[in-house]
């Protein structure tokens, strides 16, 4: 029996493999030298993944070809090539591939993993009525108030810099998706959000693991080799599932005694009490998935984006010093820098994007390079063909290394942003941190007003210095990331 098994996969296997190497016209991307059968598999390292890709491109071109036992993968390492396919041609190309190890832990059906469809669709639209740009200036006042918060335990209790980072960032989402005001650090949204990320970040390399290339493992019983991160996913569900509910409970008790704030679950939730089924209501799967969704990419990822920008300050003081006195200039002693100051602070700008971009990348999921993507169309771009279905890795991190539009693009250095004439190097912004095309990540507006709140609140109160050691000596910290949902 199993030496049947053993003869039908291998020349499944064979099959793929001919396929993999019948010629096409127009041929495939430029791709290095693969193993038969497996494809790239040992080539793909499991951690920095973003450098392999780029130095991949260094030597193959902006657009690459890979394949892991014969599921295609298109590595995309420049801006052009992105905007090209992910935005141009997005209706082709915004799927998403499959997340086994996520749908097992529970998160399903959340936006982030669903595939292109009318599900997706409600839940994008549904996020975007509380998220785009003109929403999101109604939530500056709160957000603003919590940078203040963030501002002052941090000078009480400078230690507990991680913990009050993502306080700030898990209470801003928290307040938007169910009014729930955090006035503690043992909150139990807090606890709750923390468990989550944890579950997220020891969940294994998403889209790498032996599940995600072989789905059928996740049936098979726990001491089978390599479903060691099924049954991880599954021991976590509990969690994943109380992050849902524990919230919809709770407004749905505050409800009921007329005590509920305004929020996205209150009104979700109202409409769909007083007309299940009704036109423009939506299920409350779709709405606990929407919400879900905001917690999972709301909360780590700018905690993470502030670290770093901690990080950036202690390597690089003179900017700083810089960014200090442009405040000074421009706000003054007498007040706090509010959102309303963000076009006369051009320097605070600079700043911000260039410790979003140099250091920092997101990350969400595959550490660098964003969330992948999947093609749903046979398609030709530039004279390669891009087989319909494969996974699409737009490689943020390679695209901000681009030497054709950055200078020294290892070098932080925030005047690079700013107009010639102002000293600057007159280089653009980046357009990639948040991700392309109709799975752009929907919080931009929300994250980018907290950061920049944030980071302006900090240097106009404080001064962010090294920490002294026992030797009375400053200690420079080494630049090491840790990877979970980001860096
Ligand atoms: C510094 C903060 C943040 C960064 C750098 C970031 C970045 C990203 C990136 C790169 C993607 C993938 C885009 C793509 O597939 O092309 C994404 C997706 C997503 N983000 Fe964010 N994000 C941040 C904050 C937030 C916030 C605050 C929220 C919600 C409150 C949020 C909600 C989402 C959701 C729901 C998705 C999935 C969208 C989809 O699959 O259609 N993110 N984000
Ligand atoms: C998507 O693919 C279909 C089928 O190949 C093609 O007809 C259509 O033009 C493509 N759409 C875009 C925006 O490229």
């Amino acid at each position: 029996m199993s030496l049947l098994i053993l003869a039908l996969a291998l020349s499944a296997l064979f099959l793929l493999w001919v396929n993999g190497k019948r010629r096409r016209d127009p041929p495939l991307p430029p791709s290095p030298p693969a193993d038969p059968i497996i494809g790239h598999l040992r080539m793909i390292p499991q951690s920095d993944q973003e450098m392999f890709f780029y130095n991949l491109g260094k030597q193959y071109g902006d657009v690459v070809y890979l394949h892991v036992l014969g599921k295609p993968m298109i590595v995309l390492n420049s801006v052009k090539a992105a905007v090209d396919l992910l935005e141009k041609r997005s209706s082709n190309y915004s799927d998403r591939p499959d997340f086994p190890i996520f749908e097992l832990m529970g998160w399903d059906p959340t936006v982030t993993f669903l595939h292109y469809g009318k599900q997706f669709q409600t839940q994008r639209k549904l996020l975007q009525g509380y998220l785009n740009k003109n929403e999101c200036v109604n939530y500056h006042p709160f957000q603003t108030r919590e940078a203040r918060v963030l501002v002052q335990n941090l000078i009480a209790n400078p230690e507990a810099r991680d913990g009050l980072l993502s306080r700030f960032s898990t209470a801003i989402v928290i307040r938007l998706v169910s009014g729930h005001q955090i006035t503690s650090d043992d909150d139990y949204y807090i606890r709750m959000a923390e468990e989550v990320g944890a579950t997220a970040a020891n969940s294994g390399p998403p889209g790498s693991t032996a599940v995600d290339f072989f789905p059928f493992l996740k049936n098979f019983p726990s001491w089978f080799p390599g479903t060691y991160y099924a049954r991880y996913a599954r021991s976590v569900r509990k969690v994943v599932r109380n992050l849902h509910d524990y919230p919809h409970d709770a407004v749905q008790e505050q409800l009921k005694k007329g005590t509920a704030r305004p929020s996205f679950l209150t009104s979700q939730l109202e409409m769909l009490n007083n007309n299940p089924g009704g036109k423009g209501v939506n299920k409350l799967e779709d709405i606990l998935g929407a919400a879900g969704a905001m917690y999972i990419g709301g909360a780590d990822t700018t905690s993470s984006s502030m670290s770093i920008f901690f990080l950036a300050i202690v390597i690089h003081p003179e900017c700083q010093v810089k960014a200090q006195e442009e405040i000074d200039r421009v706000i003054g002693q007498g007040r706090l820098p509010e959102l309303t100051d963000r076009d006369s602070l051009p320097y605070m700008e600079c700043l911000m994007q260039e410790s979003l971009s140099i250091f920092f990348n997101l990350l969400l999921l595959t550490q660098t390079i964003g969330v992948p993507h999947r093609s749903l169309e046979d398609d030709i771009y530039n004279d390669m063909f891009i087989p319909k279905g494969s996974v699409i890795i737009a490689n943020i991190r390679g695209m901000t290394l681009d030497e054709s539009m950055y200078s020294n693009p290892l070098e932080f250095n925030p005047d690079r942003f700013l107009p010639k004439d102002q000293g600057g190097l007159g280089e653009p912004f980046p357009i990639t941190t948040f991700g392309f095309g109709r799975r752009v990540c929907p919080g931009k507006y929300l994250a980018d007003a907290s950061l920049w709140i944030a980071m302006a609140s900090l240097l106009a109160t404080t001064t962010i210095s090294k920490v002294i050691g026992n030797d009375g000596k400053e200690i420079t910290p080494e630049v090491v990331f840790i990877s979970g949902i980001a860096r």
